[in-house]
């Protein structure tokens, strides 16, 4: 006798279909045997089902079952195969109705008395079980708000097996989720405001033009002022997630097992601060069952880097793939995956190894060398990865009491709103292009006209401060960003002034 029940495996963020067949023979011999590139995790499963199935008050006939798992070629992993195999052996010991599970697609972990237990995953499971046309998902309980996020299909949360049998023979139903009105509605949380960061206007000034246009920025400043507390203020200025944004990121955040129960949808922008120990695998995502790296969990949030200085070479240098192509790709062994990684990367740094180099009150103790070496610790191309660079000085401890608190960072994010939105109409066509920061020098010819004082003023600035290519390429592109703030189509000498500010200043000689 044979079953056949429908499951899902999830590989990078994708979901496949996996068939598990059980083969039951009540004159064999007593095994019971997986196959099909089946993980350790998978075997243990055998026990699970079992004891599950028996402390359920259902029958685990003593006879010869052999579980398949296909395709065979696809390494199985993980315990979410216990529901499957347990319904394909109710199924062929006549214990559930045959034709209930057609259709259907099953998804859990066993725990030893039955119950159903919470699997990663679930969200991409849902979107590829619909694209599949099946009709009903069965996920433990638990999971079932995250695979709600799906619509179009029946996701049914079951608490155990028990509750499971008696649902297919029609007996005590359980209804499909249904989602709650406002599991989608984004709330962005602000957990720094812009108000209560005294002074540094020209730094918030900068960080809303990097807001406004995605720009990568780099701030260098003495310690104590205040580069950590504006990099956490700046989620709060960035445009809201949609509705697509939100289901990206949460797909990711499913496959990293790092939803909360409460929190279905991942709803504000992800604000994501690796220390600088993290490993390689951390940072760009790994491991023998390849979870996303942080560069995946700040897509389409901010990936901040504080003091940037003390990451290794290695790890910087590993970030430079992401940051060009916006997703890592992981080898495996017999594939290759990748997952999305595009983010606002935010550094901060102090100047040099005591910090106050510049700083007009406490002097360096740093020789021009020391300065230099620490400055270079950050690659030329790494370095020139960053649109925006903004010093921060220091603000001293006596004044910060007597400043007035700022502009709220609601009033700026309305900005960066209105500029994204001139941006998101001049990209229409193009799907490749989001911001401004997406812009190669290809895209900067096209969008970037600026009037002739602003195309003077520039040329200008190129000899005299020895500008590169790129650097002018880097100028016209932040100008118009600051222009997109402006409402102006035109980018005009100003807006050019402003952008020539945000390069970088030259280290000692
Ligand atoms: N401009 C400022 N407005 C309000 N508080 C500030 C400001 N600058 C510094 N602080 C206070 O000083 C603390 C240290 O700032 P921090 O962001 O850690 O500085 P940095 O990262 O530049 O060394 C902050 O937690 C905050 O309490
Ligand atoms: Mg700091």
């Amino acid at each position: 006798m044979l079953a056949t029940v429908t499951s899902c495996a999830v590989i990078g963020l994708e979901g496949v279909t996996v068939r598990v067949e059980v083969d039951y023979n009540p004159r064999g011999l007593t095994s019971f045997t997986i196959v099909g590139l089946p993980s350790a995790a998978v075997q243990e499963s055998r026990e699970r089902v079992r004891a599950a199935i028996r402390n359920s008050g259902l029958q685990f006939p003593l006879k010869r079952y052999v579980v398949n798992l296909a395709p065979a070629n696809l390494r199985k992993e993980g315990p979410a195969y216990d529901l499957p195999i347990a319904v394909g052996v109710l199924a062929v010991t006549g214990q559930i109705p045959p034709d209930s599970i057609d259709g259907a697609m099953f998804i859990g972990e066993l725990s030893l008395d039955g119950g159903l237990r919470h699997v990663r995953g679930v969200l991409p499971i849902a979107y590829h079980a619909h694209q599949q046309g099946v009709r009903t998902l069965y996920v433990p309980a638990e999971d079932a708000p995250e695979a709600a996020l799906i619509t179009g299909l029946d996701v049914i949360p079951i608490p155990s097996l028990g509750h499971l049998v008696e649902h297919l023979y029609g007996m005590n139903v359980i209804s499909p989720y249904r989602r709650g009105e406002d599991d989608l509605s984004p709330d962005p949380l602000i957990e720094v405001d812009f108000a209560d960061i005294k002074g540094q206007e020209h730094v918030k000034r900068a960080l809303e033009v990097a807001a406004a246009g995605a720009h990568n920025v780099l701030m260098v400043g003495p310690p104590g002022g205040g580069k950590t507390l504006m990099a956490r203020a700046l989620p709060g200025i960035l445009p809201s997630m949609t509705l697509d944004e939100a289901m990206e990121v949460t797909r990711i955040y499913s496959v990293a097992d790092l939803l909360s129960e409460d929190t279905p949808l991942v709803r504000t922008r992800p604000f994501r601060s690796p220390h600088h120990t993290i490993s390689h695998a951390g940072l760009v995502g790994g491991g023998p069952w390849p979870r996303p790296g942080e560069v995946s969990l700040a897509h389409r949030g901010v990936l901040f880097l504080d003091e940037l200085p003390e990451f290794g070479h290695r790890v910087l240098d590993v970030l430079r793939q992401p940051i060009e192509d916006k997703r890592v790709t992981i080898s495996r062994a017999q594939t290759t995956l990748t997952f999305p990684a595009n983010f606002m990367l935010v550094a901060a740094m102090n100047p040099c190894p005591c910090g106050y180099y510049g700083d007009p009150v406490r002097q360096c103790t740093c020789t021009p060398g020391m300065v230099r070496r620490y400055q270079q610790r950050i690659s030329g191309p790494l370095l020139d990865r960053f649109d925006i660079h903004v010093e921060v000085p220091r603000v001293e401890p006596t004044k910060l009491t007597d400043l007035e608190p700022g502009e709220s960072s609601s009033a700026i994010r309305e900005r960066v709103e209105a500029a994204r939105e001139r941006q998101r109409r001049r990209f229409a066509e193009y799907p490749h292009l989001q911001s401004n920061a997406d812009m190669g020098p290809k895209e900067i010819r096209m969008f970037c006209r600026a009037e002739d004082a602003a195309e003077r003023l520039l040329k200008a600035a190129l000899r005299q401060m020895h500008l590169s290519a790129r650097a002018y390429h880097r100028v016209l592109k932040v100008g118009r960003t600051i222009a997109d703030l402006d409402g102006s189509d035109l980018i005009k000498a100003n807006h050019i002034a402003e952008a020539i500010q945000y390069r970088p200043r030259r280290t000692p000689d």
